[in-house]
């Protein structure tokens, strides 16, 4: 039996060990699923070593990172496969159909927290490695899976762990399924990432939450100036108004451009995607442009005064802004923090105060379309997916996979198995069960394909 039938004979067992790995919420924010976290490394690290490969767990001052290897071919190539098996936080609760924890299939989907982000397309890897391993007895190339569960926290102990292990991780290449095609008929092979500097603005102005009758009129609201100062950040056209944030913007080039322009991200799909009325943005650029080759500056969310029921006339004493910025190559995290701390602090009026505070970051990440590796992805795809991938630059961000590029001097492949519409990050997530058979088909053709791969001296 090829490595291929061995996978489609073994779908039902396959989904049910997904399913298992699913009902652990490893919820990386929260300091209450601590045990979740680390039940779901174990399992990930048992379930590795019972397919045959060699793994442990790595401590860090967060959550435990896994490791795991097979290193029976000592003249192929590495191939290093990154995934994460930490997941958001479900809320809204209350707007899921089927609890988030308790996967259920629907309509040929799976629906759970991390179907998709990102225990899902990592266990599509985990699945040609297995069907590979059954079916040949060996595998055509070394493999080492890194899986981590700070993803969704900024990956903060990661690229120090990459750094101190650059002989364990050393790879040929590394592979990466964290992301997503436009549709199950155009699988996409996404070559950008963006980076982030997140922050948090914080407005006072009062030594206290005062009466809005007593006060109000006389003294500078704390959540009406931080509405002011946001207002402040974007011009009329969605153009980012920080003195310098757009510097070290590099503009795609014609060839790129052009490439991109042939598969449009339409204001149709992203209407029907969103439910949006309109596209939003800056009209120069076209939609997948403004995502994927555009940075942004986000509002994420809003706390002041009174939000709970009914009324209450207070002037709150304080405010606060969770903001993020989305960043392209060339731009730098902590230089984009300065300079809307700075921006912010001239254009604060003298009623109130403000402070901006850096809470995390990473860097955008650019790989090359051209590459032998990427080239292995696309003939994978093509006898996998039964499709020929598009290229495709994405707006959200995997701040490791710089750190794997500076630090493992390896070529990176972004080989997304998820889609639009699968619910990142919001209630209703899933995993259309054909992407993880395709995805698992998809890493059999690619890991046989990277047999031929150079190897690096
Ligand atoms: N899988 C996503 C990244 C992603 C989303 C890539 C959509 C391509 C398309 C990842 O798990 C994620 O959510 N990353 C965070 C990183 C942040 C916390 C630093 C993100 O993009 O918000
Ligand atoms: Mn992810
Ligand atoms: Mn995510």
């Amino acid at each position: 039996m090829d490595a291929h039938l061995y996978a489609k004979t073994n779908q039902q067992r396959s989904l049910e060990e997904l399913i298992a790995l699913l009902r652990i919420p490893s919820i990386s924010t929260l300091p209450v699923h601590q045990a979740d976290i680390r039940a779901a490394a174990e399992w990930l690290a048992a379930h590795l070593s019972s397919m045959g490969l060699e793994s442990r767990l790595y401590e860090t001052a967060g959550h435990p990172i896994v490791y795991a290897q097979w290193l029976g071919a000592p003249s192929a190539p590495t191939v290093l496969i990154y995934g994460h098996y930490d997941v958001q936080p479900p809320d809204p609760i209350q707007e899921w159909h089927t609890p988030p924890f308790e996967p259920t299939l629907r309509d040929g989907r799976l629906y759970a927290r991390g179907a998709s982000d990102d225990k899902g397309q990592l266990f599509a890897h985990i699945k040609a490695v297995e069907a590979l391993l059954r079916t040949e007895g060996r595998l055509p190339v070394n493999v080492k899976f890194i899986i981590e569960g700070e993803e969704e926290t900024g990956s903060p102990n990661l690229a120090p762990f990459i750094r101190a292990h650059q002989d364990l991780l050393a790879a040929d290449v590394v592979l990466v399924s964290d992301t997503h095609s436009r549709s199950l008929e155009q699988p996409s092979i996404v070559y950008a990432l963006r980076g982030m500097a997140y922050m948090e603005l914080e407005v006072w102005g009062p030594k206290r939450d005062l009466h809005s009758g007593t006060y109000g009129g006389a003294v500078h609201n704390p959540a009406q100036a931080l509405c002011e100062l946001i207002a402040r950040l974007h011009d009329d056209n969605g153009t980012v108004t920080v003195p310098g944030f757009y510097d070290r913007v590099r503009p795609l080039d014609e060839e790129e451009r052009a490439a991109l322009n042939q598969a449009p991200y339409t204001e149709a799909a992203l209407k029907a995607e969103t439910g949006v009325q309109a596209a939003w943005g800056e009209a120069e650029y076209r939609i997948h442009e403004r995502i994927g080759a555009r940075p942004t500056l986000e509002v994420n969310g809003l706390v002041s005064g009174w939000t709970g029921e009914g009324a209450k006339t207070v002037l709150p004493a304080k405010a606060l802004a969770k903001i993020s910025c989305r960043l392209v190559a060339d731009q730098d995290p902590q230089e984009i923090y300065q300079l809307v701390r700075d921006y912010i602090a001239r254009i604060t009026p003298p009623t109130v105060s403000t402070e901006v505070r850096l809470l995390h970051y990473g860097l955008p990440a650019i790989t090359d379309r051209h590459s032998p590796a990427v080239q292995a992805a696309v003939a994978a795809y093509e006898e996998g997916w039964g499709a020929q991938p598009i290229f495709t630059r994405e707006g959200g961000s995997i701040p490791i996979v710089a750190e794997f590029q500076s630090s493992l001097k390896a070529p990176v492949v972004l080989m997304g198995f998820g889609l639009p519409d699968d619910a990142l990050h919001a209630p209703n997530e899933k995993l259309t069960l054909e992407c993880f058979w395709r995805g698992i088909a998809t890493s059999i053709s690619f890991l046989t394909r990277a047999s031929a791969l150079p190897v690096r001296g």
